[in-house]
């Protein structure tokens, strides 16, 4: 069975789906490895570093229309999916939600997919959990861009000349990423505050050292699936009014809150963004789907009244060897849960967490992103 790897379309993203050491686990497996040339290469895995383990390399027009399975980072482009062979199975981050004309293009290619977003919660599936392995990485990396644009020091630090307080960090959203910055900033010697809406990330929260603000409500806000649900207008005046009072004294905020499937909830308004102190920084890593802070623009830095917002989309890609990495062992679990090249089928398509992920088969969109 043959893999293709392919070289990423959009400028901004450094990561490769394969680095070489999973590929040469894939060729020890049995499988045939291809990959576009230079598709490493912002990950600073040469083509030389593949072909050492057995992989071979050549352009779009030669690795992709024999590949059976095709693994990518994005959804790629529709030129790109038109180059693959029918039945082949294109594996990867395609965000389903947006890109309804490249799901078109693979139905009507007769190319199944598989959304690696959509891979379920389960104990069963942690291993090929990407949300968790790069979130956690775009936490810690949020705090390390934040502390760098800062222009103070992030721990207390006592000296005979006297003493600078430490630095005021607010997360909001403690999901995966939430979670990871606040490790990271407890690290550097912040004081660490955050909220959500799910009652559980408080325990979790504390658990890590930061303080947790959240309204008060009788019912729990989270769902059957442990994700957030959008939340009543009535509480998101109270949220409003919180964060309003509680981001005054605020250094660096990092926004994560994200609603599976909706655009981000706006949580910092213009009014919350004038009140705070110059220098401070805002990194909105919400911004993919359209940003927790109204103010926020898509791969720009801006400054509004001394206040830096950050809105890099791709802020992993700053971290593309470590995510590459981890990227390419969850999508190894993955396919070794759906192909075995042992048995006479080859390919698992009765696993739950198959059918999770399916989006396009046999030239049929998944009911839930088929607009
Ligand atoms: P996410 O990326 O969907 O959202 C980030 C955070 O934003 C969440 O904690 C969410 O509650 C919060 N949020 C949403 N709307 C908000 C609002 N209006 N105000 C403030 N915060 C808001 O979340 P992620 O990181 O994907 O985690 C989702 C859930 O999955 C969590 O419960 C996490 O513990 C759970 N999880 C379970 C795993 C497993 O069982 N294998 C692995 C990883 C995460």
């Amino acid at each position: 069975m043959k893999i293709c790897i392919l070289k990423e379309t959009d400028e901004n993203e450094k990561r490769v789906a394969l680095v070489p050491d999973v590929a040469k686990k894939l060729i020890n497996d049995g499988f045939e490895i291809f990959i576009e040339s230079g598709a490493g290469k912002q990950s600073d895995f040469s083509d030389e570093d593949y072909k050492k383990h057995g992989v071979q390399t050549g352009d779009a027009d030669t690795v992709i229309p024999n590949a059976d399975i095709i693994f990518s980072v994005k959804m790629p482009d529709i030129e790109l999916i038109k180059k693959m062979k029918a039945e082949a199975c294109l594996i990867g981050l395609l965000n389903p939600y947006d890109n309804h004309d490249q799901l078109k293009t693979l139905s009507e290619n007769n190319v199944n997919a598989f959304s690696m977003e959509l891979v379920p919660r389960s104990p069963r599936a942690q291993s090929m959990d990407v949300l968790s392995s790069q979130s956690n990485l775009a936490g810690y990396k949020a705090i390390v861009d934040s502390s760098s644009m800062f222009n103070r020091a992030m721990p207390m630090m006592m000296t005979a000349a006297g003493t600078i307080a430490p630095a005021k960090i607010f997360i909001m959203g403690v999901g995966v990423a939430g979670l990871q910055a606040i490790a990271t900033a407890k690290r550097l010697g912040a004081v660490v505050s955050a909220t959500d809406v799910r009652r559980a990330a408080g325990e979790q929260c504390e658990s890590l050292g930061a303080s947790f603000i959240m309204v008060e409500e009788e019912q729990d806000s989270e769902d059957s699936g442990g994700y957030a649900k959008e939340m009543s207008e009535d509480y998101q005046k109270r949220q409003s009014q919180l964060i309003a009072d509680h981001l005054k004294s605020q250094d660096i905020v990092i926004c994560t809150a994200l609603i599976p499937g909706r655009p981000a909830p706006t949580l910092l308004t213009e009014e919350m963004v004038s009140s705070m102190k110059k220098g401070s920084v805002i990194i909105d890593m919400a911004i993919e789907r359209g940003g927790n802070c109204v103010l926020t623009e898509a791969d720009k830095t801006i400054n509004v009244n001394g206040v830096n917002i950050v809105g890099d989309t791709n802020l992993i890609s700053g971290l593309a060897p470590d995510a590459s990495n981890l990227y390419s062992r969850n999508l190894y679990s993955f396919l070794s849960l759906f192909v075995d090249l042992k048995s006479d089928e080859k390919l698992n398509w009765k696993d739950e967490i198959v059918e999770a992920m399916s989006v396009v088969r046999n030239k049929k969109i998944s009911e839930n992103f088929n607009k």
